[in-house]
C-alpha cells in the first residue's frame, strides 16, 4: 500500500482536508503532518516535515498546499532527493511523474477547486515514472553545480 505524507499551511487547510478524504477513500496510508487550521503558519515547517518523511524512506509520496503551493514547492525543492511539482492542471499531474519522477505534488487551495485537485492527487499517486533517458536527466539534479 502506497504511503501518502500531507501537510498544508493555512492557505491550503481546507484543501488538504479534502485531499486526505479521497486518499482513504482510496485505500492509502496517509500521514496528515499539519497544519490544523486556517489559523496563519510559516509553509516551510510544514513542507520540512513532508520532506522528512519521504527522505526518511517512511513516505513514498508527498502532498503539500498552500495558498499557491508555489512557496511549499520552493521550499521542498531545497531538499536533495526531493522533486516536487507545483500542479494547477492533470497533463502537468501526469507528466512530472512519468518524465520527472515528482516525488511530492504542490497545489494551490487559492487555484484550484477541490474535484480537482482530488482527480490530480490521485493521478499523481498511481501515474508511473517512465525511466530510461529521463533516469540519467534526473541524476543530474544532484550533481553539484558552481
Ligand atoms: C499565505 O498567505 C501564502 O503566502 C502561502 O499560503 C503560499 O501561497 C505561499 O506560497
Amino acid at each position: 500500500m502506497k504511503r501518502i505524507a500531507v501537510a498544508c499551511d493555512h492557505g491550503g487547510y481546507e484543501l488538504k482536508l479534502e485531499i486526505i478524504a479521497k486518499l482513504k477513500e482510496m485505500g492509502l496510508e496517509v500521514t496528515d503532518f499539519g497544519c490544523d487550521s486556517t489559523d496563519a503558519v510559516d509553509y516551510p515547517i510544514y513542507a520540512e516535515k513532508v520532506c522528512d518523511a519521504i527522505v526518511d524512506g517512511k513516505a513514498d509520496f508527498g502532498i503539500l498546499a498552500c495558498g499557491t503551493g508555489i512557496g511549499m514547492s520552493m521550499a521542498a525543492n531545497k531538499r536533495r532527493g526531493i522533486r516536487a511539482a507545483c500542479c494547477s492542471d492533470m497533463f502537468s499531474t501526469k507528466m512530472t511523474r512519468m518524465h520527472n519522477d515528482a516525488n511530492v505534488l504542490c497545489l494551490g487551495g487559492r487555484v484550484v477547486g477541490p474535484g480537482l485537485a482530488c482527480d490530480m492527487a490521485e493521478l499523481f499517486v498511481t501515474a508511473e515514472f517512465m525511466g530510461g533517458k529521463h533516469e540519467k536527466r534526473i541524476a543530474m539534479f544532484d550533481e553539484t553545480r558552481a
